[in-house]
């Protein structure tokens, strides 16, 4: 199979992961038989630095062509003061928005090696296995107006959504539940917000279409606590964007880091960014030490949902988790008696996985 893929590193750790995740891909194709052609553009500070603006028309133009992106992350303390306008988190928003990738979805699911790297106790852990649907290109991260007024004094973000938007992510939500546990969470603020009222009333609805999929409402804050508390209890959580964006965040604690959740940026055609959760890790920047995994286990995400490709997400999926077993994590992970290593470290043992499942394949077969 032959594939183009769109990459975008992006800024600080953005491009080290890049790195790793195209070097994961190779493997795969050699393994497989496949040719993955990757196809580098600017977005975010980067692009602000070579274009002057974090989303050129280039980069929009070879994303509209391409079979697939990946999206590495944005931003940094270099551009924290240019106009709002041209942030460059402005660039990841404008790329969803204009590709229509309305439906992120982050699984997040623990390791059984990294029981140790999380803060939670491991009873509390069990078998946690989440999937949050987010919705992405709707709310206040594109609220209009979006403004101060009154000399500065006062400020203004719109939280819009349509029934329509609202609709395809709640039915994403519920096809999601239907593969997985069939139970669906959704989460709101309907106590106190317009928008959740009515996001309420289209999930009631719904629900009639689904009658295997047990459905419960849980008010964001209180959504937050449980997720820490009972995050057993969770299978598939439906919820806005900016809910979306925090929950995803602290649910990343369960694995022990957020350097391990991937994504799915889609659109109903099978369209797809995929992007780690993660952003550029300022802090970590340079240095060699960024957890490549999440971006790694979104390449997978890649090969499954653009390419149809099961059996090679499987094999990447599989290769992390054997590395891990082997005891290799990087220094936002702990494993008790394990090897601390750095990026490419770590996505060497990965490789290795890859190959060492074909060796003794061919062993088997012989
Ligand atoms: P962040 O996600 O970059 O980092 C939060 C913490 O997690 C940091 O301590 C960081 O070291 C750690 N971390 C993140 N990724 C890691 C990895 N792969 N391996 C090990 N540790 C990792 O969030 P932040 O510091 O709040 O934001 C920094 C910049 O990134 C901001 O400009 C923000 O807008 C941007 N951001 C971009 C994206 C994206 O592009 N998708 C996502 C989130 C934040
Ligand atoms: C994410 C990030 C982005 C978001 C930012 C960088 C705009 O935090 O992908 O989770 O909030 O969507
Ligand atoms: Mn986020």
């Amino acid at each position: 199979m032959k594939k183009e893929i769109i990459v975008l590193p992006g800024d600080g750790v953005g491009r080290e992961v890049m790195e790793a995740a195209k070097t994961v891909l190779r493997a795969i194709a050699d393994e497989y038989d496949h040719q993955f052609v990757f196809h580098e553009h600017e977005i975010g500070g980067a692009a602000i630095d070579q274009y002057g603006v974090p989303l050129p028309e280039e980069t929009i133009d070879a994303c509209m062509h391409g079979d697939a992106i990946l999206l590495g992350a944005v931003g940094g303390p270099k551009w924290d003061h240019v106009a709002p306008d041209i942030r460059p988190e402005k660039g990841l928003l404008g790329i969803r928005k204009q590709l229509g990738l309305y439906a992120n979805l982050r699984p997040v699911k623990g390791f059984k090696a990294l029981l140790q790297a999380s803060p939670l106790k491991e009873e509390i852990l069990g078998e946690s296995d989440i999937l949050i649907v987010r919705e992405l290109t709707g709310g206040l991260y594109f609220g209009r107006p979006s403004e101060r007024r009154d000399s500065g004094n006062t400020v203004v973000d719109t939280l819009s959504y349509t029934r329509e938007e609202m609709e395809r992510i709640i039915e994403t939500g519920f096809e999601s539940a239907m593969k997985r546990r069939k139970k669906l969470t959704s989460v709101d603020k309907a106590n106190v917000l317009e928008s959740s009222r009515m996001w309420r009333e289209i999930v009631e609805e719904k629900a009639a279409q689904y009658p295997e999929v047990e459905v419960e409402h849980l008010l964001v804050d209180a959504a937050a606590m449980k997720l820490i508390t009972e995050p057993s209890r969770f299978d598939v959580i439906v919820t806005e964007n900016l809910f979306g964006d925090i929950l995803s965040d602290e649910a990343s604690v369960l694995t022990g880091s957020l350097g391990m959740l991937p994504s799915a940026s889609l659109r109903r055609d099978g369209v797809g960014m995929y992007e780690p959760v993660h952003g550029s890790a300022p802090d970590i920047a340079g240095k060699g030490v960024a957890n490549p995994i999440g971006m790694i286990l979104s390449a997978a995400m890649m090969l499954r949902y653009s390419f149809g490709l099961e059996e090679e997400a499987r094999e990447i999926e599989r290769a992390v988790d054997e590395c891990l077993e082997q005891g290799y994590f990087t220094p936002d992970l702990f494993i008790p008696g394990g090897t601390p290593v750095g990026t490419a470290e770590m996505t060497a043992r990965i490789i290795e996985n890859v190959t060492a499942k074909s060796i003794s394949d061919s062993i088997c077969g012989m």
